[in-house]
């Protein structure tokens, strides 16, 4: 998304599958995906919210090698009607909105190198296999995907950034209120160990009651632990949101104006 614009340069490039629709990992890029699920399973226990953990438990990634797209397409095809779509590193809005309006997720398919192995900015296949594609197997989550990607495709051009935000507080970092206390569901969170500790348990960030309009006038970072996330009661929420009018809300964001960042500029 915020990543997936059609601006700048990934050193990274997306793997085509083969005619059967599998991409041929080799065994080193296999055991960075062996690390990297090994140490994140036992962080989620009282940092993810329960839903997303029993739907990581439904999606049953392999341990020992990089999950094949149509593997992770038949489980949400069971679930919900959704699949994955193995796209490059940075596709434009419009392809990324268009695939989300038609219940296809948009995946990279590369995976990040040793060097790269504790944070990486683009979107590699572990953050978004295993980050994103769990709480798609929830309908109502996965209506709030739908619709905001609807909502994009009608949205004017010059409020993509302003939707990008959106999906910024939710999809990517949302945090969610439980009886146990804030835990996490968004993909960024879920894929960066550093940010789980942080996002749940630090009291470092400010957690504001999720609003959409005021999600939509924040403006963030994505290379830095966010100063701010957003906190829902549940998934119900989300599926609300699917239902009511965003591009109403947008030009009330617009109306209000953006708010100040909460973190210094970006470094030139
Ligand atoms: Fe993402």
């Amino acid at each position: 998304m915020p990543k997936k614009s059609s601006h700048g340069k990934s050193k990274y490039v997306s793997r085509t599958p083969d005619e059967n629709g599998l991409i041929p990992y080799s065994r080193n890029e296999n055991e960075i995906w062996h690390d990297l699920i090994t140490r994140q399973i036992p962080m989620l226990q009282g940092r993810a919210c329960k839903p997303w953990i029993n739907a990581m438990h439904e999606m049953n990634f392999p341990k020992d090698r990089i999950p094949q797209l149509k593997d992770v397409s038949a489980v949400l095809m069971e679930h919900t009607g959704w699949s994955v779509a193995g796209v490059d590193a940075l596709i434009p809005f419009t392809e990324f909105f268009g695939l989300l309006a038609s219940k296809r997720f948009p995946v990279a398919t590369f995976i990040r190198t040793r060097e790269d192995f504790d944070y990486i900015q683009e979107p590699d296949v572990f953050h978004e296999v295993f980050g994103h594609t769990p709480p798609l197997t929830d309908h109502r989550f996965a209506a709030f995907v739908e619709a905001y990607g609807k909502a994009g495709l009608a949205a004017d051009p010059k409020d993509h950034a302003m939707l990008a935000r959106l999906f910024w507080f939710t999809v990517e970092f949302g945090l969610v209120n439980t009886d146990e206390g804030i835990r996490a569901y968004g993909s960024g969170i879920m894929s960066s160990p550093g940010e789980l500790v942080y996002a749940v348990e630090s009291d470092k960030p400010e957690r504001l009651p999720f609003d959409p309009v005021e999600a939509l006038r924040t403006p963030y970072r994505i290379d830095i632990l966010q100063p701010v996330y957003f906190v829902i009661d549940s998934f119900d929420e989300l599926f609300e949101l699917a239902q009511s009018d965003l591009l109403g809300h947008i030009k009330e964001a617009r109306r209000l104006g953006m708010h100040e960042p909460k973190f210094p500029p970006k470094p030139a």
